[in-house]
């Protein structure tokens, strides 16, 4: 039927803009799927049609799960709103009320906070025990334990997690692991080839790259996703299409930041362990064969005024993140990790002197240099 300007106007984009064989995938910036009469909606409920409403499913968010589950080499995976999300409803997949999850004492602040205080409000306890003895994890195990949370490189002090041995527990009694990859990207490690049942990523760092997305994904067994899946439409904690779409254009380029990125912080690294005002350099060391990742924590010594370092970075930006093509430098204890009680930071060495570097793309040399500075001026 003839459409008027005005209805012209709203339905111009009659077609599927992927039928025409665009190059780049199409954003599919819309909340819903449309239908042509009642038979054909009913045909998503019987499984013959994959969109209906896009909290439930679009084809963005579904590249991006998708997409990180291949490189992960997982069974399925489903994007969702944030890092933090992506956690909450992997857990939630797993654990119900009146069960017990051990994790590491040493994760990033935000999931502590989740752990310790919304799965504790939510009925779900929590034991925080040290990851580098496994006697220590095996003493924590209750007859309730489901679950074994942990990241495959810590943060801030990219620790890298023995998972052979996090798994050889899981199997003795019959638990699902749990590992965050964020650290160290499916590009260094793929904690699936562990045994791991699920694997989390806040997509917002190495995946999307570029500093201009928040989002999560989820990775594992088929049917641990099927039951997080229907956490995340339950709970809202669907990704926009668009923030997908961000996400998959930064995806495409994981392998050569990474490989850059990693590349600029070994070099870091290694310049900054022979600099006699910085007392300690956390760099991993056999993380992967293709490289330890981009992420390099030091602690300068504190006779510096650490005010004066943060503000004699020149172009290295202070912020409260990671991953970017950008360097940057972040504070953990007045950030990321300021949550986290002061005897578990202090027991851990996340200390005032603590500084964690994010490497990113530029000229190893004008990193270098410029951090060498900053330190100079601290004096
Ligand atoms: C290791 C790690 N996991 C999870 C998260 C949470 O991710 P998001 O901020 O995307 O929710 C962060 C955030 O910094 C993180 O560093």
């Amino acid at each position: 039927m003839a459409q008027r300007f005005d209805t012209k106007t709203v339905h111009f984009q009659a077609k599927d803009v992927s039928r025409n064989m665009s190059k780049a995938q199409p954003i599919y910036q819309t909340s819903a799927f449309t239908f042509k009469d009642l038979e054909d909606m009913e045909s998503f409920y019987k499984g013959d049609k994959e969109y209906l409403y896009s909290r439930f499913g679009n084809p963005n968010t579904d590249d991006l799960g998708k997409g990180v589950a291949a490189i992960e080499e997982a069974e399925d995976g489903v994007a969702t709103s944030s890092g933090m999300s992506a956690i909450l409803a992997g857990i939630l997949a797993v654990v119900k009320p009146g069960e017990h999850v051990i994790a590491s004492e040493d994760l990033y602040g935000g999931t502590y906070q989740l752990l310790a205080v919304e799965l504790l409000n939510l009925g779900v306890e929590v034991s925080f025990v040290s990851f580098e003895d496994k006697e220590e994890i095996r003493t924590a195990i209750q007859s309730t334990t489901k679950l074994i949370y942990t990241e495959s490189v810590t943060n801030p002090l990219l620790r890298v997690e023995n998972l052979k041995m996090v798994q050889e527990l899981a199997k003795e009694f019959g638990l699902i692991t749990m590992i965050d990859n964020t650290f160290a990207t499916p590009f260094l490690l793929q904690p699936t080839k562990f045994g791991a049942d699920l694997v989390i990523h806040s997509a917002t760092k190495y995946i999307g790259g570029h500093s201009d997305v928040t989002a999560g994904v989820l990775v594992g067994k088929k049917e641990l996703i099927e039951k997080a899946r229907v956490k995340v439409v339950s709970l809202g904690c669907n990704l926009s299409p668009f923030e997908a779409w961000l996400a998959c254009r930064g995806l495409k380029t994981l392998s050569i930041r990474m490989d850059r990125q990693s590349k600029n912080a070994h070099s870091l690294a290694n310049a900054l362990k022979t600099n006699e005002n910085v007392t300690k350099v956390y760099y991993p060391t056999e993380l992967s064969s293709k490289g330890n990742g981009a992420m390099v924590s030091i602690e300068l010594n504190s006779i510096l005024n650490i005010e004066k370092f943060f503000a004699s970075l020149d172009w290295v930006k202070i912020a409260p993140t990671l991953a970017g093509v950008e360097t940057t430098v972040s504070y953990p204890i007045r950030t990321s990790h300021r949550t986290i009680p002061n005897q578990i930071r202090e027991k851990l060495g996340i200390t005032n002197g603590l500084v964690r570097i994010s490497v990113g793309i530029e000229d190893e040399l004008d990193i270098i240099e410029t951090f060498e500075a900053a330190i100079r001026s601290a004096k």
